[in-house]
C-alpha cells in the first residue's frame, strides 16, 4: 500500500521520506498566508470581534497591526469560520498597491462584484467594474452596493495591504468619506480594510468623525498557546511528533511571529526527516536555526550589519542589540519594549549588573539612520518605548547571538525561555 503521511504505517522507502518531507512544505507554510481552516491557529479574540463588525449594519472594520503578525490569514479565513447557519457570507478580498487610488482600489472590487444587465438584448453577468471606465466616487460605491446584496446575504469587502496605497491623503479622505455614507445610509455591506500600521490613524489619516461605525481590531503577535497550536495543528498531520524542548524552543524563538514558527517547524521536520526520525528533537530546532539565519532576506542580514558595525572590538552594538530582542515585551502583543526591561537580560549576556546608562547611547543610535533606524521610538520623555522597526528582524538577532556565542547557552535558554516549565526559577 502507499505511504500516506500521518496514515497507516509509517515511511519506510527513500521515497516515503522524501513524501514526508514534501507533506511538510505544503503544511508550513512560512512566506504564505494561511487559507485553510484547519490549519489557522488561534485568533479566537480576533475571529470574534471580525464577527461582530461585520454583522451590526453600519459598522466597518479596521484590522491593522505589524508587518507579519498574520492580518491577511485572519482576513482570509474569518468568514469561514463563521457558524454554519451564517453561509451566506459573500467575501471579496483584494490587495491594494502603490498605484492605487480611491478609484482604482474600488475598480477591482467592482470587477469581482456581478450584475444582472442587458448586453445586446441578452441578459448578462456582468462585474460592475464594466460600468466604470473613469472615477469612482463615494457616491457611486453607495448607490453600487445598495441595489446589488439581498438582506440575507453578508457581503464583505476586504481591502488588503490598505497601508500601500498611494496618494495617501485624497485616498483616504475617500475611503472614510464612504465608510460614512454607507453607515448612514445602513447598506448592508462591511468593509475591512487591513494594513501595517501602530494605530488607525497611522491608516486612515486623522478621520475622527468615522470612530463610531469603525470596530478598530489591534492584531496582536501570537502569544505561547497560539504559536503551540501552530505546531500541533501541524506535526500530527505528518505521523510525527515534536519533543517538548523542541516545541518550546521554536514558540519562544519565534517571538510571537508565526512565520517563523513555521520556518523552524518545517527546517526541524526536514532535520528530523533527514535523520530517518518521526520524533523532532532539540537539536534538530538548533539546526533549523542555521538554516533559518542562512536563508533570511539579504536585506535582513544587510540592516543588522549595518545596526551592530564598529571598528571598535570592545563596543557593544551586538550585545545590546540582542538584550533589545531578549527584553520583555507589553502584554498588549505590540513588540515594544522599555528600556527598563534591557537590563536583566544584558545583565545576563555581559555577566555582570547593567543599568540604563551603560546603553542609553546605543538605543539612540539605533533609531538614526546611521544604525538603519533597526529600532523605532515612541512615546515621550520617560516614557519611550521601542521596538524593532522591521518585526522579524528581532528573532534574527536573537538567533545570530545564539550562533556566534554572544552568550552562554545556558543562560540564553534562561533570557530567551523563562516560561519553560523546566526552567521554573528563571522568570
Ligand atoms: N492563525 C494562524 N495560524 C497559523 N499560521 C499563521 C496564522 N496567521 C498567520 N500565520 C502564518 O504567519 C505568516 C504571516 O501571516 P500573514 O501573511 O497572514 O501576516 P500579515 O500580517 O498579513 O503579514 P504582512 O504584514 O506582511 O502582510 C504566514 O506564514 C502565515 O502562514
Ligand atoms: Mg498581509
Amino acid at each position: 500500500m502507499a505511504f500516506k503521511p500521518g496514515k497507516g504505517a509509517g515511511p519506510k522507502t527513500r521515497e516515503d521520506w522524501e513524501a514526508l518531507f514534501f507533506e511538510a512544505t505544503q503544511l508550513f507554510t512560512p512566506s504564505t498566508p494561511i487559507d485553510e481552516n484547519d490549519l489557522f491557529a488561534g485568533r479566537g479574540p480576533q475571529i470574534r470581534k471580525m464577527m461582530e463588525g461585520t454583522l451590526e449594519r453600519g459598522k466597518h472594520v479596521i484590522l491593522f497591526g505589524e508587518r507579519g503578525v498574520g492580518k491577511t490569514s485572519l482576513a482570509k479565513v474569518f468568514h469561514g469560520l463563521f457558524p454554519t447557519t451564517l453561509r451566506n457570507v459573500f467575501a471579496v478580498r483584494e490587495q491594494a498597491d502603490p498605484s492605487d487610488d480611491f478609484s482604482t482600489i474600488w475598480r477591482k472590487v467592482f470587477k469581482d462584484i456581478h450584475v444582472q444587465a442587458k448586453r445586446n438584448g441578452e441578459t448578462a453577468h456582468v462585474p460592475i467594474a464594466d460600468f466604470y471606465s473613469d472615477q469612482i466616487s463615494p457616491d457611486d460605491v453607495r448607490r453600487e452596493l445598495e441595489g446589488t446584496f439581498k438582506a440575507s446575504d453578508i457581503p464583505v469587502l476586504i481591502i488588503d495591504e490598505y497601508d500601500k496605497i498611494g496618494d495617501k491623503q485624497k485616498t483616504n479622505e475617500l475611503m472614510a468619506n464612504t465608510i460614512k455614507v454607507l453607515s448612514d445610509y445602513g447598506v448592508n455591506v462591511t468593509i475591512v480594510l487591513v494594513g501595517v500600521a501602530d494605530n488607525i490613524n497611522d491608516l486612515l489619516g486623522e478621520h475622527a468623525s468615522i470612530g463610531r461605525c469603525v470596530e478598530q481590531i489591534p492584531m496582536p503577535r501570537m502569544n505561547i498557546s497560539e504559536r503551540k497550536e501552530i505546531l500541533q495543528r501541524i506535526v500530527p498531520r505528518l505521523g510525527m511528533k515534536l519533543h517538548e524542548d523542541a516545541l518550546w524552543k521554536i514558540v519562544h524563538l519565534s517571538r510571537g511571529l508565526p512565520a517563523y514558527v513555521h520556518s523552524l517547524g518545517l527546517y526541524s521536520t526536514e532535520s528530523a526527516i533527514l535523520r530517518r526520525s518521526l520524533l523532532i528533537s532539540e537539536g534538530d530546532v538548533d539546526s533549523a536555526m542555521k538554516r533559518v539565519l542562512e536563508r533570511s532576506q539579504e536585506s535582513i542580514k544587510e540592516e543588522y550589519s549595518k545596526a551592530v558595525h564598529s571598528n571598535r572590538s570592545d563596543n557593544l552594538y551586538k550585545q545590546v542589540l540582542l538584550a533589545c530582542a531578549l527584553a520583555d515585551t507589553d502584554p498588549e502583543g505590540r513588540g515594544t519594549f522599555a528600556p527598563l526591561a534591557v537590563c536583566k537580560p544584558l545583565s545576563g549576556i555581559l555577566d555582570r549588573p547593567v543599568k540604563i546608562d551603560a546603553f542609553q547611547q546605543h538605543l539612540k543610535k539605533f533609531i538614526t539612520e546611521e544604525r538603519g533606524n533597526i529600532l523605532v521610538r515612541r512615546g515621550h520623555e520617560r516614557a519611550f518605548r521601542f521596538r524593532f522597526r522591521e518585526p522579524m528582524m528581532q528573532p534574527f538577532v536573537i538567533m545570530q547571538g545564539i550562533e556566534q556565542g554572544l552568550v552562554d547557552p545556558s543562560a540564553i535558554d534562561a533570557l530567551s525561555f523563562p516560561a519553560q516549565p523546566r526552567l521554573p526559577n528563571l522568570g
